[in-house]
């Protein structure tokens, strides 16, 4: 991918049914979370199954799989993190923000490179928090191409490369919180060299 480029996203309607979001608002778990609080995000983030209820673990890995063969269908090699690093279950409340960012590339040995990202969106949208997706160049977002409004049900499925810039900059207003899911998808067969590992990079 060249700088300075689109890259690849998808926006799926009704990859949930209203049903399936329901049970799953209805299973949200009540432990398991860790707060984020810096200057450039503001979230609370659940990544231990553990914690979950077997049906709301169940419904997590299941929407992994399906995820999983859709980017398979394009051809792509796309590998679930199962142990969610980054990943499992959001929370934005009030004030609730993250800022423009290219996300961490490299985890471990044999996982390979970070290649797609899902987000899977349960609020509605008077909720808040649009998904804005920017190309640019490895040091800095530079052109909007999509803002994506949560919607019950929708998915977004993107590319990540070193230029594929996104976060949710505009600050949750009330005090519904804003419910996602998030899903990391690796390439093993593509190795990252050590010098080009690097944690999330935000645009300020
Ligand atoms: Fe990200």
């Amino acid at each position: 991918m060249a700088d300075d480029e689109e890259y690849w996203y998808q926006i799926i309607d009704g990859f949930l049914s209203e049903e399936e979001v329901q049970l799953i608002l209805g299973l949200w778990p009540a432990n398991g979370w860790k707060r984020a609080r810096h200057r450039n995000s503001a979230k609370i983030y659940n990544t231990r199954p553990g914690d979950w209820s077997e049906s709301f673990s169940d419904l997590y890995f299941s929407a992994a799989s399906r995820i999983e063969e859709i980017i398979k269908r394009k051809n792509a090699n796309a590998v679930f993190d199962k142990e969610l690093h980054g990943a499992g279950i959001h929370e934005h409340g009030k004030g609730g923000f993250l800022n423009i960012h290219v996300d961490f590339n490299y985890i471990k040995e044999g996982l390979g490179i970070r290649s797609f990202n899902a987000l899977l969106y349960l609020t509605k949208p008077e909720v808040g928090g649009s998904l804005e997706l920017w190309y640019g160049d490895s040091t800095k977002p530079k052109t909007k191409m999509e803002v994506v409004t949560p919607e019950p049900g929708r998915l977004v499925l993107f590319e990540a490369t070193e230029s594929s810039w996104h976060g949710l900059p505009e600050r949750i207003g009330g005090s519904v919180p804003r419910r996602s899911m998030a899903f990391y998808f690796y390439d093993p067969m593509v190795s990252v060299p050590a010098k080009e590992r690097h944690s999330t990079k935000y645009s300020k």
